[in-house]
C-alpha cells in the first residue's frame, strides 16, 4: 500500500479498509475494534475543520498495517516457500508478507521486491533484518541433497546423493532452524509454523541415509526445540510433496507416521502452502504437530473448512 504524498486528494476511505477480516485472524484479537473506533474519531476531527489530509491518510495506512500481522516465510525461493510467499502477497488485505531467501538469484526469481531479504539461516546475524518486527514466521527452509554426477538411468541402479560441505542437515535443518526460532522468540513472535516431513518416527528411514545426512533426525530435533520454546507453534509433517494444483483434494491429518502405512501419503505443495497460512488464522492450529497428506483427486471432498481440519488434531508433538 503506497503512502499518499502531500497534497494528494482526500476522499473518505471506505470503511472496508478497516475491516480486514481481523475477526478470522487469531494473531491479532486485540485490534478487532480499534480501527472502527479510530475511524469515527478521526472523521469527526476532519469535520471540525482539520486540513492535515496527508497526515490523516498516513495514519490510516499505519493503522491498516497495524491491524495486519507481518508474516515472514523463509525458504521463500524454494518450491513450497514460493507458493506461500505468493499467497501472502495475494492476501495483502490480511497479511504484510515478507520473504527470506539465501541468494540474490533466489530474490530475483521471486520478483526482487524490497521486502524479500537475503540471508543465510546458518548465520544468525544475517537473518536479523528479516525477522525484525514480524508477528509470525513460516519456516520452509531445508537442506537439499544433490545428486552425484555420472548417474546413468539407462544402466539401472540408484543415483547417489550428497550434501555440500557446511550444508548438511545438521547445519541447515538443526542449527539453521534453531537460529530462526531463537531470533523470532527474541522479537516476541506470536506464532511459528514449521514444515517438516513424515518419517521422523523411524531412525532407519531411508531418507536418513541419503548423503549420510540423517535429515529426518535433525528436522525432528528442530521440531522438538520449537515445541519446547513456549511460542505458539504449528508443526506440519508433510507426506511426499507433489507439484500439483492445490485446493482440489480432501486433506488428511494424522500422527506418528500412521499415514505412511496407507495409500494416501502424498500432498500437493500448494496444499501444504495453504495449510501454513490457514494455521495462522485459527487457534485450533496452535500447539499442534501433525502429519499431512491428501486423498487422490476425485475421491473425497476438497477441504475448505480448515478450522474443522485443525480441530481433528489432538497431538502436541
Ligand atoms: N520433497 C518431498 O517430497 C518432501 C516431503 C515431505 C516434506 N518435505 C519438506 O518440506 C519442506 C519444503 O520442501 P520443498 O521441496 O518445497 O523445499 P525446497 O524447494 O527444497 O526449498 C528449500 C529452501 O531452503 C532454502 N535454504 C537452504 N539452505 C538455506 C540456508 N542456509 N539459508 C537460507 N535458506 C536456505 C533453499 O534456498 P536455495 O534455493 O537458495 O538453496 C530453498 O529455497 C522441506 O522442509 C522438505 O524437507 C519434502
Amino acid at each position: 500500500m503506497a503512502i499518499p504524498t502531500r497534497g494528494s486528494s482526500f476522499s473518505t476511505p471506505p470503511i472496508s479498509i478497516f475491516y480486514q477480516r481481523q475477526p478470522t485472524c487469531s494473531l491479532f484479537p486485540k485490534f478487532r475494534n480499534l480501527p472502527f473506533l479510530s475511524y469515527f474519531s478521526l472523521s469527526s476531527s476532519l469535520n471540525k475543520g482539520y486540513t492535515c489530509r496527508s497526515k490523516f491518510r498516513a495514519l490510516i495506512v499505519a493503522m491498516a498495517d497495524a491491524s495486519r500481522p507481518t508474516v515472514l516465510v523463509t525458504g521463500a525461493g524454494g518450491r513450497t516457500g514460493q507458493i506461500v510467499h505468493k499467497k501472502l502477497k495475494e492476501r495483502s488485505d490480511q497479511f504484510v508478507g515478507r520473504g527470506l531467501v539465501r541468494t540474490e538469484e533466489s530474490k530475483e526469481k521471486i520478483g526482487g521486491a524490497e521486502d524479500v531479504f537475503v540471508g543465510d539461516i546458518r548465520d544468525a546475524n544475517s537473518i536479523g533484518p528479516a525477522i525484525e518486527g514480524i508477528d509470525a514466521l513460516i519456516i520452509l527452509t531445508s537442506a537439499v541433497p544433490k545428486m552425484k554426477p555420472g548417474f546413468d538411468p539407462s544402466k539401472g541402479g540408484r543415483p547417489e546423493f550428497y550434501f555440500e560441505e557446511g550444508a548438511y542437515p545438521e547445519q541447515v535443518d538443526w542449527i539453521g532452524q534453531k537460529n530462526q526460532i531463537d531470533a523470532a522468540k527474541a522479537v516476541g513472535v506470536k506464532q511459528i509454523v514449521l514444515v517438516g516431513s513424515m518419517g521422523g518416527m523411524n531412525p532407519n528411514h531411508p531418507l536418513n541415509s541419503l548423503g549420510n545426512g540423517n535429515i529426518l533426525v535433525w528436522k525432528r530435533k528442530a521440531e522438538q526445540y520449537l515445541a519446547d520454546s513456549g511460542i505458539p507453534y504449528t508443526i506440519i509433517r508433510a507426506g511426499g510433496l507433489q507439484d500439483k494444483e492445490g485446493g482440489i483434494r480432501e486433506l488428511l491429518v494424522g500422527k506418528d507416521d500412521e499415514l505412511l502405512q496407507t495409500e494416501t501419503r502424498t500432498i500437493a505443495r500448494a496444499d501444504v502452502a495453504e495449510v501454513c497460512i490457514q494455521a495462522l488464522q485459527y487457534e485450533e492450529a496452535k500447539f499442534k504437530a501433525f502429519d499431512l497428506a491428501s486423498k487422490p483427486e476425485g475421491t473425497g471432498t476438497p477441504t475448505k473448512d480448515f478450522k474443522s481440519l485443525f480441530s481433528q488434531i489432538s497431538t502436541r508433538f
